[in-house]
């Protein structure tokens, strides 16, 4: 009982107008979680997607609009393979069942990252899904997959250069704007803040460009373990940061 009304004072010490409109996670820890309880690898990712969808209805209720998580990098690949396969494989089965496995009927679900490295069913599943989920009310959860920064910010170049190529752009006239417009989301607003766990304090190639001026978070705890506790401690901190953007 104690306890509960400590959890509640803390949840309103943070007022919705001072909540980031847009929050990353580097849902790290993973497999630690899952050496320190005797297990595979596997189960702690397992366990990580739980905790996914208990964050993506968390921050839904407190009326945050954007979360995106960083499911799989672009370095992941250099995993194991029977530990980058099962990861494809609870992605793959998470993302089918998105409705049930991340949030319910009113997540809209987006993704960030270059796809074509997937399998084509898997590519197919995921157009699909953000399709039939872009019309809704709710959070939008963007799940990062397959996502590197550095790579991001390459394939925007590219698509930059093209039209410098086509002879549409001058050079000169390439702006931070139109860097952002061709980067995987453009229509997403820049992460407000950005959540690590695990007690790593790295940004790991995440949302480097969107990231510019983001609030950076670190908990100690693994990410399977991350709950509304700590959420709502990150929250609060955040809600004393003081963002100049680069002003004084
Ligand atoms: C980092 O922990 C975590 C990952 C590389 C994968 C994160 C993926 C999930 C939580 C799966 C759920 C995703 C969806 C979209 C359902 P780690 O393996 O690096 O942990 P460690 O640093 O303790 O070894």
């Amino acid at each position: 009982m104690k306890y509960m009304m400590f959890f509640k004072k803390k949840e309103m010490e943070v007022p919705s107008n001072q909540l980031p409109q847009h929050i990353g996670f580097i849902m790290d820890g993973n497999g630690r979680w899952a050496k320190q309880r005797h297990l595979p690898r596997s189960a702690g990712h397992r366990a990580g997607a739980n905790t996914l969808k208990s964050i993506t209805r968390i921050c839904g209720e407190l009326g945050i609009p954007y979360i995106t998580f960083y499911a799989f990098s672009t370095d992941n690949w250099s995993r194991p393979k029977e530990e980058v396969d099962d990861l494809m494989k609870l992605l793959y089965d998470y993302l089918c069942n998105a409705d049930e496995t991340i949030g319910g009927e009113r997540v809209r679900i987006r993704v960030s990252g270059d796809m074509t490295r997937l399998d084509q069913k898997f590519q197919d599943m995921i157009a699909d899904l953000v399709e039939r989920t872009k019309a809704r009310d709710g959070i939008t959860a963007t799940i990062a997959l397959n996502y590197g920064g550095k790579d991001e910010i390459v394939h925007a170049v590219r698509k930059v250069a093209q039209r410098v190529k086509q002879g549409i752009l001058e050079p000169e006239k390439i702006t931070e704007e139109i860097i952002a417009q061709n980067l995987y989301n453009p229509d997403i607003p820049d992460p407000d803040l950005i959540i690590r766990t695990s007690g790593e304090m790295r940004i790991s190639n995440f949302l480097l460009w969107e990231s510019a001026y983001a609030e950076l978070y670190f908990s100690k705890v693994y990410w399977p373990d991350f709950d509304k506790k700590e959420l709502m401690r990150a929250l609060e901190d955040y809600s004393h940061r003081q963002r100049r953007f680069g002003g004084v």
